[in-house]
């Protein structure tokens, strides 16, 4: 049995690593973490009280006023933030197109790392990002980096998001993956990497329950 470790996954937007993390999770019956909402959280809450991404100092002050927990909601982790279940504000366009911008806050991001890593205290947990393998979790048993080819990434998404927004395009999700790719892989604090021990996973041409499989057989025979 899989016990005792900490399974750090990195990659790009859009190539499944939110399914594959929880489903994972799941099938170990580890806890999972979705590093990621907790950002969009943190965007959501400084976009809601109109404060720029420019204003550094407005954004290390308020850090202080924000609670990020998650809980279960008929069977569905949620994320809430002071108090208040933002699971499905946080998907927003508009939190999608700002996040990579508020995330690049060097503040944001020490508060959200300290945050993450106590999650991991206790191991036997499957932590999803795009710093969880070099700078949360450097010394996890086991990291992955998935990735994908862009247009493979962007169709998936535009099948996702098109019927809650209708009115969105194919060449607004590429574009909104480009851009993330650029801002995610180009800033100055722990940019997207890949770790040198990472198993690297394409999921081009992969199902989730593969992509899945493929994960356990890598632990599997790192522990045999
Ligand atoms: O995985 P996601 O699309 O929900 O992540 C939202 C944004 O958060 C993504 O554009 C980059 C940022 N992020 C990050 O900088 N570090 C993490 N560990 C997770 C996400």
């Amino acid at each position: 049995m899989i016990r005792d470790i900490i399974i750090a996954i990195d990659g790009h937007s859009g190539c499944g690593k939110s399914t594959t993390s929880r489903l994972l999770a799941k099938n170990l019956n580890f806890k999972y973490l979705d590093s990621g909402a907790m950002y969009r959280a943190v965007t959501l809450y400084f976009v809601n009280k109109g404060v720029s991404q420019n204003d550094t100092k407005k954004i290390k002050d308020e850090l202080n006023n924000i609670i990020i927990d998650f809980k279960y909601v008929e069977d569905n982790q949620h994320i809430f933030l002071n108090d208040q279940d933002v699971e499905n504000e946080i998907r927003s366009d508009e939190i999608s197109n700002q996040v990579s911008l508020f995330s690049s806050n060097s503040s944001i991001r020490k508060f959200l790392v300290n945050k993450q890593k106590t999650f991991g205290i206790n191991k036997n947990i499957v932590v999803e990002g795009r710093d969880i393998t070099t700078v949360v979790f450097p010394d996890a048993e086991i990291k992955v980096f998935m990735t994908a080819d862009i247009q493979v990434r962007a169709k998936r998404r535009f099948n996702e998001m098109k019927s809650k927004n209708p009115d969105i395009t194919y060449s607004d999700v590429i574009k909104n993956l480009e851009d993330r790719d650029i801002q995610d892989s180009t800033r100055k604090d722990s940019p997207l990497m890949v770790a040198d021990d990472a198993f690297i996973l394409n999921t081009s041409d992969l199902e989730i329950n593969d992509q899945v499989d493929k994960i356990i057989n890598f632990i599997s025979n790192k522990f045999s």
